[in-house]
């Protein structure tokens, strides 16, 4: 990540199942040079006995972030490698997410009662690789959640070796919430994440969970060094636009979603000549023009359009044409 004098702090989208595909990421990419950018997350035994290549990208997506599921040290350790030979940035472990599939495989959030296995993930991962291994956490799960349990949780983490933990600020309950409801029921406690901040200053802690605007993104890096942004970068992709001038560079410029989509239109043109389905690349950028006119005629003819036999660009120009400044 560049350092520039000017450089307010790490910005990233949120890994997210389903959404952030190599294909959302590459349309993120278009907003913003500067935010890290998280693969969904990838199961290390889905990678290791694959029926197809799980960790392809376009190394122009980069930075990103590879997050792994999983709690097998030696299964972790060899999916680190293959990340930073692959050309990730960054691998980071998954310890936030409550879904029941997840807590089956033994991986998610259910790891945070188990942080001696976690710390010994994170070592062995650690010590084949030089790009950094992170980890996503939680503030607690189910009654586990004193700011006590937490500290222990990320000092035990830390000891074997994990310098930077992004913390999604509220407790997950592992039993009767979907994993929907587990991000939006129990409450957002952000002051508990600054108190990490201050209890462990030498750690990278980014924040996450309920951030929506610039202004709130400034406001969390008085207190901590980076910002995760999940549903609104997703949803509200014009955000991003704005990024590398409020965080990285005065000189940057904002990147509207017109500016997005037009940039977009060669890489589509590229991926459909490989036989990839347009809605597949489409569905990501059907928030691009929230809150513009024409932005509903927008959504509709891509959604109406893009899964037929034989959709190409013209669905999304003529799409774009719908849009009014
Ligand atoms: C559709 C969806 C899928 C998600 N998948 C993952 C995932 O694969 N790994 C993970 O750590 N978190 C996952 N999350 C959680 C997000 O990374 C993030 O922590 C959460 O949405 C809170 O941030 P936000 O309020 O900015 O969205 C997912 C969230 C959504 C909405």
């Amino acid at each position: 990540m560049p350092q520039t004098t000017f450089y307010r702090g790490r910005f990233s989208v949120a890994p997210m199942l389903d959404w952030t595909t190599r294909h959302c990421r590459y349309f993120h990419r278009q907003f913003s040079q500067h935010a890290l950018l998280y693969t969904e997350m990838v199961t290390a035994p889905a990678i290791i006995y694959a029926k197809y290549d799980h960790l392809d990208f376009d190394l122009s997506e980069n930075p990103v972030a590879l997050q792994l599921g999983g709690s097998d040290p030696e299964q972790l350790q060899h999916c680190a490698k293959l990340a930073q030979e692959r050309g990730y940035t960054e691998v980071n472990l998954n310890v936030g997410c409550p879904s029941d599939r997840v807590q089956n495989g033994m991986f998610g959030a259910c790891l945070m009662a188990k942080s001696d296995l976690v710390a010994e993930c994170v070592e062995s991962m650690q010590k084949v690789v030089d790009i950094p291994v992170t980890v996503k956490t939680r503030i607690g799960i189910d009654e586990l959640d004193s700011y006590e349990f937490l500290c222990e949780f990320i000092e035990k983490v830390h000891a074997k070796g994990c310098n930077e933990f992004i913390v999604h600020a509220r407790k997950a309950w592992l039993s009767g919430l979907s994993p929907k409801e587990n991000r939006e029921i129990p409450p957002l406690n952000y002051e508990r994440v600054y108190q990490l901040k201050r209890d462990f200053p030498q750690l990278k802690i980014s924040i996450n969970g309920g951030i929506k605007t610039i202004e709130e993104i400034l406001t969390h890096l008085q207190y901590v060094d980076g910002v995760m942004v999940g549903r609104e970068a997703y949803q509200n992709p014009s955000l991003l636009g704005k990024i590398d001038q409020a965080l990285f560079d005065p000189n940057a410029p904002i990147i509207t979603a017109r500016e997005a989509v037009e940039k977009m239109l060669p890489y589509i043109e590229q991926q459909l000549s490989q036989g990839i389905f347009l809605n597949h690349i489409a569905r990501h950028m059907l928030g691009a023009f929230q809150n513009c006119k024409g932005a509903r005629q927008w959504r509709r003819h891509l959604s109406e359009n893009t899964h037929k036999q034989g959709a190409g660009i013209e669905i999304v120009t003529q799409a774009l044409s719908f849009i009014e400044e």
